[in-house]
C-alpha cells in the first residue's frame, strides 16, 4: 500500500446503507470496496471451511470471530496492494477488531484515516431489511435474525463511535435521507479529509 491515498471505514447498523454508499464511493474516488459480510457470503457460497464456520454465526445473527474476520480482511487487502485505498464496509465491528487493525495483538496493521458513521433510526432498519429480504434472498434478513443483528450492533459495534471520536477521525452522516443526499453528505466529508491530507 505504498501509494495509499485514504482508507475509509463505513460504520453503522445493519441496513444503514454501507454497501449501497460504498459502491458510489468506489466509483467516484476509485477506491477498493471490501465488505467482510460479502467476503463471508462468497466463502459460504463456495462451501469452504471458513464459509461453513461463518454460516453458523451469520444465519443466527451473531458476529463471526474477530481473528477469522481479520484474517480474511488482511488476506484481501494484501492481494490488492496496488489500489489507492480501501472502503472498509462493516469492519471493524468490535473494539477488539479495531485494536487488532492498529497492530495490537495482530500482525497486520490496517491504517484507518476516516470513519463515516451512518446514523439511522431502528424502525427504518427493519423496514429496509425486510424489503431487501424479498429482493436479495439473504439468509440473515429474516425478522428474528435482523433483531439479533441489531442487538449485537448496539452492544458490540456502537462503542466504536466513541473509540474513533477519541481519535478525532469520526464523522457522522444522516443515513435516513435519499440515496443521493446521503452520498452528497459523504462526499463533503471525504473531500474535506482529502484536502486536509494533501496539506
Ligand atoms: P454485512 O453483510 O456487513 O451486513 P450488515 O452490517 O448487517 O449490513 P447490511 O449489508 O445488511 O446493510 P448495509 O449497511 O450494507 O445496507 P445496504 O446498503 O445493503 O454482514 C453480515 C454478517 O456477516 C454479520 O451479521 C456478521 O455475522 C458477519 N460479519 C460481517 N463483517 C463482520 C465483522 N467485521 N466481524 C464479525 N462478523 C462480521 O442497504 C440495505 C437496504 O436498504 C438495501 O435494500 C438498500 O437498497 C436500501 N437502502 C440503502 N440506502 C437507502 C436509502 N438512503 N433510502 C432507502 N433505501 C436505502
Ligand atoms: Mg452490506
Amino acid at each position: 500500500m505504498n501509494k495509499r491515498l485514504i482508507n475509509i471505514v463505513l460504520l453503522g447498523a445493519p441496513g444503514c446503507g454501507k454497501g449501497t454508499q460504498a459502491a458510489f464511493i468506489k466509483e467516484k474516488y476509485d477506491l477498493e470496496h471490501v465488505s467482510t459480510g460479502a467476503l463471508y457470503r462468497e466463502e459460504m457460497a463456495s462451501g469452504s471451511a471458513i464459509g461453513i464456520e461463518a454460516k453458523r454465526h451469520i444465519d443466527n445473527g451473531h458476529l463471526c470471530p474477530d481473528e477469522m474476520t481479520l484474517d480474511i480482511l488482511s488476506h484481501h487487502i494484501q492481494s490488492h496492494d496496488e489500489v489507492k485505498g480501501f472502503i472498509l464496509d462493516g469492519v471493524p465491528r468490535t473494539i477488539q477488531q479495531a485494536n487488532m487493525m492498529e497492530g495490537k495483538g495482530y500482525d497486520h496493521i490496517i491504517p484507518v484515516d476516516l470513519v463515516i458513521n451512518l446514523e439511522i433510526p431502528e424502525e427504518i432498519i427493519t423496514e429496509r431489511l425486510e424489503k431487501r429480504s424479498k429482493e436479495l434472498n439473504r439468509t440473515d434478513d429474516t425478522p428474528e435474525v435482523i433483531r439479533q443483528r441489531i442487538i449485537h450492533y448496539n452492544n458490540l459495534t456502537k462503542p466504536l463511535v466513541a473509540y474513533y471520536e477519541e481519535r478525532n477521525i469520526l464523522k457522522n452522516v444522516n443515513g435516513a435521507q435519499t440515496l443521493e443526499n446521503v452520498f452528497k453528505d459523504i462526499c463533503a466529508v471525504i473531500d474535506a479529509e482529502l484536502e486536509r491530507l494533501a496539506k
